[in-house]
């Protein structure tokens, strides 16, 4: 696709970054399942809204809003008593699992009507606990789909990780829906200057999109060439990009015999949940799940694993993160509006910005 016919498609303005849209009828993963222990209490920003997540004696999630009504200490700085219920800890007023107030231990002890707080539904799924914010209906069939991370052996899936970034979440998905960016800004680990040539394809299916990208005859990427010890020389490198609105993508990615099916190759399902805290910053929650092991050796394993997991976690936080937050401050910076230069590799981000005005548009009437 020639990047004249793409030109001024792709906004990146202050206002647009800034504006404080969200889209709220979707779910957003909060945490991993494993981030809220047994009667834990765990705070975070999601969408500006500050919210708690705890767990029932159950076990099930419940998330409040993380503010009491009476003189707005966090809620996330109580206890969890027996019950299900939260104790704010500044003046003692209890609420239960739907945001009520069920104890006030003064005067009369009487519950004001107004003393209660927001509850959202929550769900746990995929290793994860996502939430929904919006007031559309909360289908759990709209989770996004990460299967992938089911049942899945603890030898082929990686650190489930996280780290937060500083930017507004629409400029860490037009970092991922163009990987060109690897070959530069991962040199040597996930790209190399085989793979700068690479074919794009930009596709639909359904609400989400696909970029892919195709190196053939090309040497493999540090990151690849390490899973599969005896590759060959020169390779197919493969990576298909799916963007899930509005801010999780799943990556399949690896390398093959020059011509043959990826499936007989070896790499991962690279997985990125983005979940805006606030219009510029952003918790980035990943892991990887591998295919086509090349070795059975448990402690050859163990150790591709660990590589994998350190590898990603520099590549994103010591890599893409310094850019991306850089790219966040030069756009808040700019006296005027801008408008960027669009090359062929943006494709898949001129289509995701496309999709994600359409769903803000269509929130907001
Ligand atoms: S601020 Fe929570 S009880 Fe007073
Ligand atoms: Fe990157």
């Amino acid at each position: 696709m020639p990047g004249d016919s793409l030109r001024g498609d792709l906004r990146t303005s202050k206002q647009d970054l800034l504006a404080g849209r969200f889209i709220r009828n979707a779910w957003y993963m909060a945490c991993w399942s494993a981030d809220l222990a047994p009667a834990g209490i765990l705070a975070r920003s999601i969408l500006d809204e500050p919210v708690v997540l705890f767990r029932k004696v159950d076990g099930t999630p419940a998330v409040l809003e993380d503010r009491c009504p009476h003189r707005f200490a966090p809620l996330s700085q109580g206890r969890l008593l027996p019950g299900d219920r939260l104790r704010c800890a500044y003046h003692g007023l209890e609420f239960d699992a739907t945001g009520a107030c069920v104890l006030n231990p003064h005067g009369a002890r009487q519950i004001p009507t107004r003393a209660r707080v927001a509850s959202w539904p929550v769900v746990e799924r995929h290793q994860a606990i996502w939430v929904w914010l919006g007031d559309g209906p909360a289908d759990p069939a709209l989770v996004p789909n990460f299967k992938v991370l089911d049942d899945v052996p603890e030898h082929c899936v990686t650190r489930l990780d996280y780290i937060r970034i500083e930017a507004n979440y629409k400029l860490i998905v037009d970092n991922l829906l163009d990987l060109s960016h690897t070959s530069y800004l991962h040199a040597g680990t996930l790209g190399n200057a085989d793979t700068i040539g690479s074919t794009v394809d930009v596709d639909q299916d359904g609400g989400d999109i696909l970029v892919t990208r195709l190196a053939t005859n090309a040497r493999p990427p540090g990151r690849s060439a390490m899973q599969w010890p005896d590759h060959p020389e020169r390779v197919d490198v493969f990576t298909r990009m799916r963007w899930m609105a509005p801010s999780t993508l799943n990556l399949l990615t690896g390398i093959c015999e020059i011509g043959a099916p990826w499936e007989t190759g070896t790499g991962l399902h690279a997985l990125h949940m983005l979940t805006p805290e606030t219009t510029r910053s952003t918790h980035y929650f990943f892991t990887a799940v591998r295919f086509g092991l090349r070795t059975t050796d448990p402690a050859v394993n163990r150790e591709i694993q660990e590589k994998i997991a350190a590898q990603r976690r520099y590549a994103f936080e010591i890599e893409d993160a310094p850019v991306i937050e850089a790219q966040q401050r030069s756009i808040e910076r700019a006296p005027r509006p801008l408008s960027p230069v669009v090359l062929s590799v943006d494709a898949g981000t001129v289509r995701f910005r496309h999709a994600i005005e359409r769903l803000e548009a269509a929130e907001t009437g």
